[in-house]
């Protein structure tokens, strides 16, 4: 998720706004620019928490078309439209900079570093089927692996406030041709996972993410009352059209009672929301159907009697940074895991790739587990193996081919992220095995 979305605060303001225009507006009656205003059904269902997260949303075009195991669907326009996003992310990027006065960009999204550190990951693919061990998963290795722990919107705010949150991985040293996307992919030896711990992201494709992010944006672009007031009214109406449901159902049934009950990241389950390719058929590495495809589990906890366990926690609501400060304790006194499991697609039209609102129901698999070491973390700023995390770019497309993104919102990332990151100047080198602790 983010993705996709600025001031969460705000969007709450504008559910304010969505109500009473739900409200008033007679059930599936056409807006002047064509789209449905919110049908009674989906009202609903939306009270009731019932959206069917089984079956592909009615207004993703990528969804609409059966496909094969690891098929994909390309859009004929879509490269245009992945281009306006690499614009969007750096006009947020601008506005969090300038509404919070700060001296560099953040992150288009995930701007607030909870906690950024280094660890192990050891892999053992015992449990997996013969045709998954592919990859990071065909030998049962050690990786060194940096973990981010973030909050999901694009400004640094309270910990209280509604938000998802996020863990990205980089593992260091993994074998393998790769994709190539950017300067320095060549000789790159990371293999990058992103998560949200969210098992369905905000909308259900690029397309519907990011326009809410754009309405969002006009909310926090304006500096008068009134201006602020009429877009948040912009934003009430985006929310009301009936294609944009599934993002209302993610802000109120999932976004704010996770919100609400989340005190630790170290009780949390952490979901890549999108899906990755098990092997690739002959071809190009960017374009080749892929064999199969999985997506990503990660629970985070600590170790006590070799089973990592979670640490279920009450928000600290009087504390700004709750999150990053039950990290510190937990760091230093425990041993921090993370155990990984994968889903692996098998019936494409329940575990779909061009849907990313669609919830993979299918059992998950053990496939092995990082752990960190207890130490003293300070300030992510001031600690300078936090910060030389902190700097460095996790994007879904540093990868071995065999491990290649899938899926539009995959495919955005591929554009959006790398704009983001140059924005910010996030010009910290990939880490490599021998020398990995990265750094400028
Ligand atoms: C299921 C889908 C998604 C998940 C799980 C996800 C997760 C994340 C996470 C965890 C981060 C923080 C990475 C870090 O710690 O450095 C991130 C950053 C970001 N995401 Fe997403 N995201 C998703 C979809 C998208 C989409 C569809 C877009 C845009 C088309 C997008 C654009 C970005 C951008 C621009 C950043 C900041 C990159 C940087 O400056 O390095 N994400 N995302």
């Amino acid at each position: 998720m983010h993705p996709a979305t600025r001031r969460w605060s705000l969007r709450f303001s504008a559910l304010a706004i969505l109500s009473v225009a739900a409200c008033s507006a007679p059930a599936e009656e056409s807006t002047e620019n064509g789209a449905d205003d919110l049908s009674l059904s989906n009202l609903v269902k939306l009270a009731r928490g019932t959206i069917d997260r089984t079956v592909v949303d009615p207004a993703n075009p990528w969804a609409q078309k059966k496909l094969a195991i690891g098929e994909e669907n390309r859009l004929p326009n879509e490269a245009a439209e992945f281009a306006t996003f690499a614009k969007l992310v750096n006009r947020i990027q601008a506005n969090s900079q300038a509404e919070l006065k700060a001296k560099a960009p953040f992150r288009a999204f995930h701007a607030k570093p909870h906690a950024c550190v280094r660890g192990t990951a050891t892999l053992d693919n015992r449990a997996l089927p013969a045709s998954a061990r592919v990859g990071l998963f065909a030998t049962n290795a050690s990786y060194p692996t940096w973990a981010r722990f973030s909050g999901g919107v694009s400004t640094p705010q309270p910990d209280k406030k509604l938000d998802i949150h996020g863990l990205a991985l980089k593992f260091v040293g993994v074998p393998g041709a790769r994709i190539l996307t950017q300067p320095g992919d060549d000789t790159a030896t990371t293999q990058d996972f992103l998560f949200t711990d969210q098992s369905v992201a905000p909308a259900s494709d690029a397309r519907h993410m990011m326009a809410f992010a754009e309405a969002s944006l006009g909310v926090a672009d304006n500096n008068s009352i009134l201006g602020k007031f009429e877009n948040l009214a912009a934003v009430g109406a985006f929310l009301t059209r009936d294609e944009n449901v599934r993002i209302v159902d993610f802000l109120v049934n999932r976004a704010l009672p996770k919100t609400r009950s989340t005190g630790s990241l170290l009780g949390d389950t952490f979901y890549s929301g999108a899906p990755m390719a098990l092997g690739l058929e002959a071809g190009d590495v960017n374009t080749a159907k892929a064999k199969g495809a999985f997506k990503l589990i990660a629970k985070t906890g600590v170790l006590r009697n070799g089973v990592c366990s979670a640490m279920p926690t009450s928000p600290n609501t009087k504390d700004d940074a709750f999150l990053h400060n039950d990290l510190v304790k937990r760091f230093g006194a425990e041993t921090v895991c993370i155990d990984l499991s994968i889903q692996i697609q098998q019936d494409p039209n329940r575990e779909v790739l061009e849907d990313v609102s669609v919830e993979w129901r299918n059992a998950a698999i053990s496939v092995g587990r990082i752990t960190f070491e207890s130490r003293k973390l300070g300030e992510v700023a001031a600690d300078a193996e936090q910060a030389t995390c902190d700097a460095f770019s996790f994007f879904p497309w540093h990868t071995i081919a065999d491990h290649r993104p899938l899926g539009n919102a995959m495919r955005a990332r591929r554009v959006a992220m790398p704009s983001s990151a140059g924005y910010r100047d996030a010009t910290t080198p990939e880490p490599t095995a021998t020398a990995p602790t990265g750094g400028r």
